[in-house]
């Protein structure tokens, strides 16, 4: 059935068309492209992969299958499973080879025009239900979508990596996407295995603009030496619960990726001051010091493993502990660190005023 670009009985429309995305293209077969197709093949639908780059389709292809392998050799799936995943796989010569797709998933490199002549391309290829999606993670989607003759049908659909372990996708709605386009994203995204969060076309989106308080300002305290890389990242980790420090995040994510991420959303947001971009991660840019798919960024890498964590600072061995005072006698938490302090034996002394021997426990 032939469908109109924008429309109305949308949520409908979303439905069936949830339903009918049976044939998934891939373009761009990078780390993003790879892991989309994974999770994909793995929920049941035929996938077809298209790169601009000879062999690297195939090569894909064949990394897939192989992490199918392994993961069934650890048994974390079925061997059928696996087999029926991989054979869901296909590698597409030409853009006109997906033609009959239901919906194209672009993950090629993070640059305007790319994408929009890309998306332009794609147009003359797939049907007119098709819905044509980008994984960009800092460029417009209405101004990608600008280029398309139906930008009704073109949404963000941006994944995190590695695609199968980050289970958040941002369904991105562009100024001209119609609704039935992003609801049957959010349904798609439940069928493989995924949590989806709507997000408006604004820079960064959700996660990348709440993002900026994490990397950005990690940065800024590392260009200020407050803290060494490995300091913060291990306080984040340790004390605050976060899986990766924001240093290690971005040794995995690639500062060749995450730096014009950072100069890209400083710039959409009129040069805002807290999200200026960091001028040392300029400098590992260019030396080429990019993380660990180079094997040296914040940490040096082999294998794909840190071989230089930082040593957390040795607890210095103190005989003697001097009497403790606590100040802020209106703090809230104030009996709570006097019970932690009774607790390790120390004695606490209840004087307005602290003794001249006494270290001095302030809780602001
Ligand atoms: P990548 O460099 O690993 O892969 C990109 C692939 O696209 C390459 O294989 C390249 O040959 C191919 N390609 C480039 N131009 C093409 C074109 N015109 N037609 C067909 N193929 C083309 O890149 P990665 O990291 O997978 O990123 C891809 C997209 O995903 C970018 O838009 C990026 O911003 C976004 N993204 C990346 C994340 C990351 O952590 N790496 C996270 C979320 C989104």
């Amino acid at each position: 059935m032939a469908r109109v670009w924008p429309g109305a009985r949308h949520h409908r429309r979303a439905l069936s068309m949830a339903d009918s995305i049976h044939a998934l293209a891939i373009i761009g077969t990078g780390v993003m492209g790879t892991g989309i197709a994974q999770i994909a093949a793995q929920a049941g639908l035929a996938v077809h992969l298209f790169d601009a780059r000879d062999g690297a389709a195939d090569a894909a292809r064949a990394n897939l299958v192989a992490t199918l392998r392994i993961l069934a050799d650890k048994g974390k799936i079925g061997a059928d499973a696996a087999a029926e995943a991989a054979s869901r796989l296909h590698v597409a010569g030409r853009l006109s080879d997906l033609a009959a797709c239901d919906l194209v998933v672009e993950a090629i490199v993070e640059r305007l025009e790319p994408k929009r002549a890309l998306l332009a391309a794609l147009e003359d290829v797939v049907g007119e239900s098709c819905i044509l999606a980008t994984n960009t993670s800092s460029l417009s989607v209405t101004t990608i979508a600008r280029a398309a003759r139906h930008p009704g049908r073109v949404a963000g659909f941006h994944f995190f990596n590695p695609v199968p372990l980050m289970k958040v996708v941002e369904v991105v709605d562009g100024l001209a996407t119609s609704p039935a386009v992003g609801d049957a994203l959010v349904s798609l995204a439940e069928r493989m295995g995924h949590r989806a969060v709507r997000a408006k076309d604004t820079p960064g989106f959700v996660v990348n603009h709440a993002g900026r308080a994490y990397g950005t300002e990690a940065l800024m305290m590392l260009g200020e030496s407050i803290a060494s890389s490995g300091d913060i990242d291990r306080i984040l980790r340790e004390a605050a619960g976060f899986r990766m420090g924001p240093f290690e995040l971005l040794d995995l994510t690639g500062i060749d990726v995450s730096h014009p991420v950072m100069e890209s959303i400083y710039e959409q947001f009129y040069q805002e001051p807290r999200y200026r971009p960091s001028a040392l991660t300029r400098q590992m840019l260019e030396g080429s010091r990019i993380g660990r798919k180079a094997g040296h960024g914040f940490y040096r890498y082999r294998d794909g493993k840190p071989v230089d964590p930082p040593p957390p600072q040795p607890v210095p061995a103190v005989d003697m502990l001097p009497p403790v005072w606590i100040g802020a006698e209106t703090e809230p938490d104030r009996d709570a660190v006097r019970a932690l302090l009774v607790g390790l034996g120390a004695s606490v002394e209840d004087g307005a005023a602290p003794s001249r021997e006494a270290l001095c426990l302030l809780a602001p």
